[in-house]
């Protein structure tokens, strides 16, 4: 027997069931899809004049963020207070892993004082499967970004928004341009489309930023970013990860934009309908000139949105495991 059949996958529980969310890797199409009609049915909470649903009150749930973010953390919060759920957000620099606590006794702490989810952005990949391993059973934890490995909101966030412009997947070509090496998003992204059933997934970049073997994660490498976008029906633009790049990878940012930012000359290349994305935080002038930013094919901001009711839908269906929820 293989490892994979011999171990139960954390993430569910005996029925199937989603406990934790820590990555798109395990999960099936019915789940994902789950998920993502789950996110349709909460989308309409944040058009109401009292934006709130009281299906996790009496919850505490712990934004645990040991690295920096703006949409993440902020739309992860929203979600959880339009749930009606408590919500700690834990100020790692101020909190006693400055004076040398371990994460497993600050985690052991907030257990004691009854939280019932953590949401983990660390810098270490496998953070949110380590702390799902020690956490105590009633507790739920939910990925918000770990190293290079994964950011399974995000990507369900990216997915809910291609569904919302494209509907169904199977006929859809996706490019993801950019810095693969370095990107969790990127990994999360393949997994979600290829198991969604999208028709084609290609990354294109420098071959210093795609993964070796990267044909193994399921996607068409291409270095050229005319060629790799030419009819694609989605455009996902990744952020320069700098911060986890060592040694001289480009040779300029000036460079980089000449051979792979998208500007609106490059996007005829894609379909007339294709739509643009990125995660955020936008380099603009590295990954894409403002004109594609702000353009007419820019869904950037919706992805956004779409943060929270995807991320209500993720801790909902986690709590229901925990006799809450959805
Ligand atoms: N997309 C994303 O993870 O953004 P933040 O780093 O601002 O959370």
């Amino acid at each position: 027997m293989n490892n994979a059949a011999r171990t139960p996958n954390i993430q569910l529980d005996a029925n199937g069931r989603l406990r934790h969310f820590l990555s798109i890797e395990g999960l099936n199409r019915e789940l994902l899809t789950e998920i993502l009609d789950t996110a349709e049915s909460f989308a309409g909470v944040s058009e109401r004049t009292v934006k709130k649903v009281p299906l996790l009150r009496g919850k505490i749930i712990t934004n645990l963020f040991f690295e920096t973010s703006t949409r993440t953390r902020t739309t992860f919060e929203l979600a959880a207070k339009r749930l009606s759920a408590d919500v700690l957000n834990l100020n790692i620099s101020a909190s006693s892993t400055s004076k040398g606590e371990t994460l497993l006794d600050t985690l052991r702490n907030l257990e004691a004082m009854h939280c019932d989810m953590f949401v983990v952005r660390h810098g270490d990949s496998g953070a949110a499967h380590f702390i799902a391993r020690h956490a105590a059973p009633h507790v739920s934890v939910v990925n918000a970004g770990d190293g290079r490995h994964a950011h399974p909101t995000q990507a369900m966030l990216d997915m809910f928004t291609i569904r919302r412009h494209k509907g169904d997947f199977s006929r859809l070509k996706v490019a993801i341009v950019g810095d693969i090496q370095h990107s969790r998003v990127a990994r999360s992204q393949i997994m979600a489309l290829n198991t969604l059933g999208a028709a084609e997934v290609r990354i294109i970049g420098p071959r210093t930023l795609i993964p070796p073997h990267a044909e193994s994660l399921g996607a068409r490498v291409c270095h050229d970013l005319e060629e790799g976008i030419g009819d694609a029906d989605v455009v996902i633009m990744l952020r320069l990860q700098k911060e986890r790049m060592h040694g001289a990878l480009l040779p300029s940012e000036h460079e980089y934009f000449q051979l792979y930012g998208l500007t609106d000359k490059r996007l005829e290349a894609a379909r007339p309908d294709a739509i643009v994305m990125h995660p955020g935080p936008i380099n603009r002038g590295v990954e894409m000139d403002s004109q594609v930013a702000d353009g007419p094919r820019s869904v950037i901001l919706q992805q956004v949105s779409h943060g929270i009711a995807v991320r209500m839908a993720v801790m909902a269906m986690a709590m229901q495991t925990q006799g809450g929820g959805a």
